[in-house]
């Protein structure tokens, strides 16, 4: 079969960087340069400019057992030290490295002197609870400063860290306890989410109870964070109150230097298929990619900038955006536990307006989701700090794009969209700002010292304005390590598709357009196939928002006798346009605007007007259960929905 992904849609805007923005741009055109003339020595560069060595590396990459790679192995370092105390020995103490925001709207403000004295609290603590280097912690807490400390803490000690989503069930975390055989467990009483105390710690005592397997959990403590003082359940001999430890812990810790190869942390992908996977992440190349990245993507200018990345800390976003990337730049951050609707729809863009935030980094179905309300909401709060917005997670149509630059970005910040994977690490395709001419909905070029491909499916480049699949060509610093436990589905997973070439295979599908930028098209799994046209999911949805009744829309292929599969449209109306007018009238107007924009060949046969889509946890769209539902089969397996219920709303819409 061929991988040629066939291409629909042309998007001529452009927005060149202003005068102003380029000429204070932290990246510079030379790292182009600098990378494409020795790849290894920018690398070097980087990691030893960005971050301090205990031991200095002498050998940057050893690649001499694909897919197996270190980076920087005979250097030293600490990757907490990095975060923490090499600021406040700079003289940077007092600078707030989080303005904390709860959801009932309490308060905290932390200096990197204070967060600095408090993880070295939490380390002692762990260590007197028997943690120390190589051992597993998970950590099962809400978006609060503690989730945070307990990361540092964590990697202070040389061990190794696997957050669970506080949305993730008993089941989902038990599974992953054992898989990583967890020895502590770091927890809450409850988080705040919607306007209510939403409980934590039944999970974890649900988690570690006798299942009747014969099975023992290898946990051996459990670390409580009280947040909303609910009551709790509670074993003696294996619970333990942060506040009874940490507070009364000692503030001296010396952060002891590891190989830059010790792994940092273990973090969990379901994507939107298949059992979890526990991918694993090591400290120097990490977070070397992570500070660099964070530097130049988001042009950090850590004495000035309040930054925020929206993501959960139990997401990789959260990982390398809110917690490594930004503590090792010294950046000021924002860090909120709730929901962007409590306790009304305008809650992010207050809290924008009250830290004068300056990056905004989010998910285009927030940008989609706040399509739909309308931009009156945010038109009522001051945004004019802001002077950059990134987007990660799924690729954003250039309509919600439009809409991101102009309502949230007052029609002049330059959006990054960014692209890169759990298993990634850290951002790979990206604009740099003040650099590359924005094209909206392209995230269109690998960065610095990235080497990215769209092949075919022998590993042939396919050349500009065609399509294809997405690989990484070399070995990249905070690229994954493997699979926790499992070398071969990782081998199996990432690496057999492209064996001889040595290729990773990211699984997504990507289009190379006429000025070889790159444009993501969704995951390969959903490409369909219309008369032997290979069509991407991500072209027909952009069509679909770029009408103005349309706040959000997910397209599947569905099986049908004549054109071998169907193009079937589920969409999401914005709230004004389904006052004024009929689902029919709208499905029909819609069906014909996709035959207009790009061609008989992609209207769907079908379009269903429904509520709400069905998405995981972290915010991607599950096109697998939507596929179901247009072949009319029972649906699948839902456990990884952020909203089980919607399925059994779309299905009855759908009749
Ligand atoms: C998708 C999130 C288009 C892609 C950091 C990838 C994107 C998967 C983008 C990884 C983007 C992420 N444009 N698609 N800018 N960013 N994706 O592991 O399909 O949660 O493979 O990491 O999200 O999701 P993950």
């Amino acid at each position: 079969m061929s991988q040629q992904i066939d291409h629909l849609m042309n998007e001529d805007r452009r927005f060149p960087p202003s005068e102003e923005f380029a000429a204070n741009a932290v990246a510079s055109p030379d790292l182009y340069k600098a990378a494409s003339a020795d790849r290894l020595g920018f690398w070097a560069d980087q990691a030893r400019s960005l971050l301090t060595w205990h031991t200095p590396f002498s050998e940057v990459l050893d690649w001499s057992n694909p897919p197996f790679a270190k980076w920087f192995a005979d250097g030293e370092l600490n990757v907490a030290y990095n975060c923490l105390d090499r600021h406040v020995e700079e003289g940077n103490g007092d600078r707030v490295a989080f303005h904390f925001e709860g959801e009932p709207g309490d308060t905290r403000t932390i200096t990197y002197a204070e967060l600095t004295e408090e993880v070295k609290r939490a380390a002692n603590a762990l260590s007197e609870l028997g943690i120390g280097r190589g051992d597993r912690v998970a950590v099962y807490l809400p978006m609060i400063p503690e989730a945070v400390v307990s990361l540092l803490a964590v990697a202070r000690l040389g061990a190794i860290h696997s957050v669970v989503f506080g949305g993730f069930s008993a089941d989902s975390l038990r599974s992953r306890i054992d898989d990583a055989g967890a020895k502590l467990v770091i927890t809450a009483d409850g988080g705040y989410r919607k306007g209510r105390a939403s409980a934590l710690k039944p999970a974890v005592d649900q988690a570690l109870s006798d299942r009747g397997d014969g099975v023992q959990a290898t946990v051996e403590n459990v670390l409580v964070v009280r947040r909303t003082g609910q009551d709790v359940d509670w074993s003696d001999e294996r619970d333990l109150w942060w506040h009874d430890v940490v507070p009364q812990a000692s503030a001296d810790h010396t952060a002891e230097a590891f190989p830059a190869e010790n792994p940092l942390f273990i973090l969990y992908t379901s994507g939107t298929t298949g059992r979890p996977k526990g991918i694993l992440h090591t400290s120097g190349g990490y977070l070397a990619q992570a500070a660099f990245t964070h530097r130049n993507v988001f042009d950090l200018h850590p004495e000035s900038d309040v930054y925020w990345c929206t993501a959960d800390i139990g997401w990789i976003t959260g990982h390398s955006y809110a917690v490594y990337g930004p503590l090792a730049n010294g950046a000021t951050q924002v860090l909120y536990e709730g929901t962007p609707e409590h306790p009304e729809p305008g809650r992010w863009w207050d809290i924008i307006e009250k830290y004068g935030v300056t990056i905004f980094y989010t998910a285009p179905t927030a940008v989609r989701g706040f399509m739909k309300q309308g931009r009156q909401i945010p038109q009522k709060r001051d945004l004019s700090s802001i002077r950059l917005l990134g987007s990660v997670g799924e690729p954003i149509n250039p309509e919600a794009w439009m809409w991101f630059r102009e309502v949230i970005g007052g029609g002049k910040t330059p959006i990054v969209d960014t692209w890169w994977q759990t298993e990634t690490g850290a951002i790979m395709i990206s604009a740099l700002p003040g650099i590359t001419t924005a094209k909206p909905g392209s995230a269109q070029v690998p960065l610095p010292g990235i080497a990215i491909e769209v092949v075919d499916e022998k590993g042939e480049a396919v050349g500009n304005d065609a399509g294809g699949l997405l690989v990484a060509t070399e070995p990249w610093p905070s690229m994954l390590r493997g699979i926790w436990g499992d070398p071969d589905r990782f081998v199996e997973t990432y690496w057999r598709m492209f064996q001889d070439k040595g290729f990773y295979f990211a699984g997504d599908g990507a289009r190379r357009d006429e000025d070889g930028d790159i444009w993501l098209l969704g995951r390969v799994d959903d490409v369909m196939n219309v008369s032997g046209h290979r069509l991407s999911t991500a072209e027909i949805e952009s069509a679909l928002v770029a009408h103005e009744a349309t706040a959000e829309a997910a397209v599947v292929g569905a099986s049908d006798e004549t054109t071998g599969q169907a193009v079937v449209a589920f969409v999401i109306l914005k709230e004004s346009f389904l006052r004024e007018h009929t689902p029919e009238g709208l499905a029909q107007a819609l069906r014909a605007w996709v035959g207009e924009q790009i061609g008989p060949i992609a209207r769907p046969r079908d379009v269903y007007i429904v509520g709400e889509l069905p998405k995981t946890r972290s915010g991607k769209i599950m096109r697998r259960l939507l596929r179901d539902v247009a072949e009319g089969r029972e649906v699948g397996d839902t456990t990884t929905l952020a909203d089980t219920a919607v399925m059994s709303t779309i299905s009855s819409q759908v009749k």
